[in-house]
């Protein structure tokens, strides 16, 4: 099964709030973001943001330049029916992350919680990679969260690559410059916890 598929029917059997990722809000995340920036007009990408709160929360902030991407449709048709109106000031964009094409220089945040895991081969993560270095404004920032050392090696039923801050720091490379990385015990609507890792960089120049 390719993907797309695979998260279709992921997001076409299970409410927003019964995946193990769920969380009412991800503050650390924005915590992250509003670190990250000054001003309400940064452009944020949130890559792979699925059904998550992240956009609604940004919206509420005042941020007025968003784009969440997914691979699935369904995913983006929830989280666009849940923000209503709001939903017509965001850019919407449905694609894999690895091959689909990106503006370039035009991001200055690039937020992902838990998609860069699920590249378990080595030239996709090189995919990603390339692609957030083209994306991604010098001087912007990339906050990337997966699951630590310590988190699970499988989500969903796919495997997952586990990163501690200098593994996942090295797959990005030394123009990625490391400004401070965390760790957080998600508690997935079932009661398990769950180790993410947080590193949040900047793109200096080439
Ligand atoms: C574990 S969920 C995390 C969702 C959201 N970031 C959150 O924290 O609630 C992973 C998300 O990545 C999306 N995804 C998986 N592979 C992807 C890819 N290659 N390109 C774009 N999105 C992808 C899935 O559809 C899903 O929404």
């Amino acid at each position: 099964m390719d993907a797309q598929t695979y998260w279709e029917k992921i997001y076409g059997t299970r409410a927003a709030d019964a995946v193990s990722w769920y969380r009412p809000h991800l503050e650390k995340s924005l915590g992250l973001i509003e670190h990250a920036v000054s001003g309400h007009s940064a452009s944020i990408i949130d890559v792979g943001g699925g059904e998550s709160t992240l956009v609604d929360d940004l919206v509420a902030r005042g941020y007025r330049n968003i784009t969440v991407l997914d691979i699935s449709h369904t995913a983006i048709d929830v989280t666009k029916n849940r923000l209503g109106s709001a939903s017509e000031g965001i850019r919407w964009l449905i694609g894999d992350i690895t091959s689909m094409e990106l503006q370039p220089c035009s991001y200055d945040v690039w937020h992902d919680r838990a998609v860069f895991h699920f590249l378990t081969a080595a030239d996709e993560r090189t995919a990603y990679v390339r692609q957030v270095a083209k994306a991604v404004k010098t001087g912007g920032h990339v906050i990337v969260s997966t699951f630590g050392p310590e988190g699970p090696t499988k989500c969903s039923g796919l495997d997952v690559v586990r990163y501690d801050a200098g593994s996942l720091h090295r797959e990005f490379g030394v123009r990625f410059h490391l400004l401070g990385s965390s760790t957080e015990l998600h508690q997935t609507p079932f009661g398990a916890n769950q180790q993410f890792l947080y590193c949040f960089c900047r793109i200096e120049w080439a």
